[in-house]
């Protein structure tokens, strides 16, 4: 198996990660039903947005917390939907990829999860409401 080396290998990632996302019981309905997402600008989005984490292009510049905190809104985002998130992006990458590059991907988007699951969890518990 091959190390992740460019973009292209990105897209192939990004693409399988969405194929799997779409039709899974956790996370599909909140792109779809939730969300309807517009998979023709959000796929080359993700291209953009892991192609800068792994390799600092500068091709992302957008904000992605607040797009989540407008998921929330919508359907409340707590650890089962982080833990099956990052199941199924190692998952993907495993099923694809192997070295340096493929790790620090998963380590990047781990780091990003636990990061994002603590602020949701943080503000979807109404007795934070009497601390801060
Ligand atoms: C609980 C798991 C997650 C769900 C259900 C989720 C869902 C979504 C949805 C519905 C969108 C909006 C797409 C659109 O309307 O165009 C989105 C955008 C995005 N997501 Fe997630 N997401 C999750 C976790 C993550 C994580 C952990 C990351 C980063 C590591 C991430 C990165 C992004 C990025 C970069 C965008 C594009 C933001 C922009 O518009 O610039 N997501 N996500």
């Amino acid at each position: 198996m091959e190390d992740i080396k460019d973009r292209q290998d990105l897209i192939i990632i990004v693409d399988t990660f969405y194929n799997t996302v779409k039709s899974d019981e956790t996370l599909g309905y909140i792109f779809d039903d939730v969300m309807h997402v517009n998979w023709d600008t959000h796929l080359p989005k993700m291209y953009d947005f892991w192609e800068n984490i792994l390799f600092q292009t500068g091709s992302y510049s957008g904000r992605p917390f607040p797009v989540h905190l407008q998921v929330n809104e919508k359907q409340k985002l707590g650890d089962t939907e982080f833990n099956r998130w990052i199941q199924v992006f190692i998952d993907t990458v495993n099923s694809l990829y192997q070295g340096a590059n493929a790790t620090t991907l998963k380590q990047k988007a781990m780091n990003l999860q636990v990061i994002w699951k603590t602020k949701f969890n943080y503000i979807n518990n109404p007795e934070n409401s009497r601390i801060v």
